[in-house]
This record gives C-alpha cells, sequence and structure tokens, in this order.
C-alpha cells in the first residue's frame, strides 16, 4: 500500500502532464482547472466512508461536482471554495439544479486561507507541494478526519489507503488512470506511557515509548524486566495495534497489543507468546511524557 518507486517516477512525470495540458484551461490561483471524473469523485467518496453526518470541505471545488455529489448522493454536508467566479457560479448552478443548494455551498476564497475545523472530510486534486503546504494543518485537525486526494500524494506521509482507477477518457496526469489516495488524522501517541498488562492472577507494569511518523509507530515494550522493539500503527484516527517481533530474545515473549485512544489513555486487549499456549489479555496504559511526532521529511515538496 506504501509509496514505491515506481509510482514516485509515475507522479513526477504525472505533475509536468498535469501542468503543461492545463495551461489553457480555465481555474485561478496555484493550480488550473481540471474537473475529476464523476466515476473517480465517486470513488474517493465511497474510501472516504462519506456519510449524512460528515462535512466535506473540497479545496479548488472547480465545477463543485465533489461537494455536490457528497450531498445529493450521501446527504453529506459541505462546501468547497475556489478562486474562479465562474466555476463557483457553474457550482451554485450546479447544487440548485439537484436541489442541494442548502448543504452543498461554495465560496470565493484561497484554500490555504480556508478554516478547515469544521470538516469530518477534506477533499482535493492539487498538486503535491500544495497538499504539502497544507499537511501541517491537516495534522492539527480532529483525529478521524478524512483527506481524501485525486492523483497527487502527501510525501512522507503515506496513504492508509490507495486504488488506481482505469479511466480511458483521462488525458492529464497519468493518461487513462487515476490515482486515489485516502489519509485518516492519527491520534498523537508519540511520548512515554505507562500502565499494566492484567493476563493472569497479577497484573504486570507495561512501559510504552512510541516513536512516531504520522501513523507508523516504533518504540520498545517494556514488560517486567524485558524491554523489547514494538513496531505498529494508529488506525481510523483512535485505533492502535502493535507488536514485538515472533522472535524476540531468550526469554521473551511475542506481545501483540490492539487498543483504542482516547486522549492521554488506551486500553486495549493484548495476546501474549505464540501457538497453542498463547495467552489473552487487557492492557490500560496513560501518558507520562508527551513526545513530539517525527517528520521525516516536510522540506521535500515532490518526489
Ligand atoms: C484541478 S482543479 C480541481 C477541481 C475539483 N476539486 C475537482 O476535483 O473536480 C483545482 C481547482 O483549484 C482552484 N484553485 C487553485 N488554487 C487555488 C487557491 N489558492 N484557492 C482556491 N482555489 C484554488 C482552481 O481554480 C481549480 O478550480
Amino acid at each position: 500500500m506504501y509509496w514505491n518507486r515506481g509510482a514516485r517516477h509515475a507522479f513526477a512525470a504525472a505533475i509536468i502532464v498535469f501542468s503543461a495540458w492545463a495551461v489553457a484551461q480555465e481555474g485561478r490561483g496555484d493550480v488550473v482547472y481540471v474537473p475529476t471524473p464523476q466515476i473517480v469523485v465517486d470513488e474517493m467518496l465511497r474510501m472516504a466512508k462519506i456519510g449524512a453526518k460528515d462535512f466535506l470541505i473540497d479545496l479548488g471545488s472547480g465545477d463543485g461536482r465533489i461537494v455536490i455529489t457528497a450531498a445529493k448522493k450521501y446527504g453529506a454536508q459541505g462546501f468547497g471554495v475556489d478562486l474562479d467566479t465562474v466555476l463557483l457560479r457553474q457550482a451554485r448552478d450546479g447544487a440548485n439544479k439537484e436541489g442541494v443548494a442548502e448543504r452543498a455551498q461554495f465560496v470565493e476564497q484561497n484554500l490555504f486561507e480556508t478554516d478547515l475545523s469544521k470538516a469530518t472530510v477534506i477533499s482535493s486534486y492539487l498538486l503535491p507541494e500544495m497538499n504539502l503546504k497544507l499537511r501541517p494543518r491537516i495534522l492539527a485537525l480532529k483525529p478521524g478526519t478524512r483527506v481524501v486526494a485525486h492523483d497527487y500524494h502527501m510525501g512522507d506521509w503515506y496513504p492508509d489507503e490507495q486504488k488506481d482507477i482505469v479511466v480511458p477518457e483521462k488525458k492529464v496526469g497519468t493518461p487513462g488512470v487515476s490515482y486515489i489516495y485516502l489519509w485518516v488524522v492519527p491520534s498523537r501517541v508519540a511520548g512515554k506511557w505507562q500502565g499494566q498488562i492484567s493476563a493472569s492472577a497479577k497484573d504486570v507494569p507495561v512501559e510504552l515509548a512510541f516513536d512516531q511518523l504520522f501513523q507508523i509507530l516504533e518504540g520498545s515494550v517494556r514488560v517486567g524486566t524485558q524491554s523489547i522493539a514494538l513496531r505498529g500503527r494508529v488506525t481510523n484516527g483512535d485505533q492502535i495495534e502493535f507488536s514485538t517481533p515472533a522472535k524476540a530474545g531468550p526469554g521473551n515473549e511475542r506481545y501483540e497489543f490492539r487498543g483504542k485512544i482516547a486522549g492521554d489513555a488506551i486500553d486495549g486487549t493484548v495476546r501474549i507468546g505464540e501457538g497453542p499456549n498463547a495467552r489473552q489479555g487487557t492492557f490500560t496504559a496513560r501518558l507520562t511524557a508527551r513526545g513530539e511526532m517525527r517528520r521525516a521529511s516536510d522540506e521535500v515538496a515532490t518526489r
């Protein structure tokens, strides 16, 4: 699922084609107007699992098709922003025609100045450097906020889900193919945690240290006197899973943790050992020292 070298080259080429083709098109601001094919819009909204309770913000909304589809097909609410007044008028006309003008609104505004705080879903079809510029603000949103983007990535924040769709009529980017990326804003767990494992008659103290790069976790688990490296991830914003390697060393057992993050607390289950002798238990941990989320290469705009 992660960004591979081949995809990076394809994307670098895609940016050039996107830019060159689009010079003659409408649109204003930092990227020209190229509409997302409707089949791709439908898949983006499906991947974002959009529903009637969601509030969608489309950054650079063009003719409004993403917000209008979300309102019409899924009953979602939201708005799009754009700087092109002709496209904004087209989008408002489209929302009126589809009978969703109350739920799908369009605002003349620079997307870099847009207040994103109401969003539960953000959509974009912007260039990678624009996505990267938006990234710190997106990461500061409520954990669980979904971001769905057409064709362009977000640097080393690898997508939680990725889908390639064949779109024969597509002439821009990589002709004939659309790439869709979905990210979920992760809870911040970087730092040190203390708690206990309840898997036998007596609770055992546990210490966790998480080094976090977006949704990816590395670090260590200390159970009693044993300290073992861990690897894991934050999923769906507030779910966490991490485990120690199969062969953790003499006397060490394999631990597999799954839990839910709620602010400074994590509660969940743990599986200890392997095979028929594995034991099930529960664990709970509290944050004792918050760490910073690691940023590997914020400065890398394109690959
Ligand atoms: C590639 S189009 C995508 C349109 C639409 N989201 C879609 O997927 O069909 C990008 C849009 O962003 C708008 N845009 C570019 N820079 C912008 C900015 N700084 N603020 C707001 N809109 C901007 C352009 O006018 C254009 O309509």
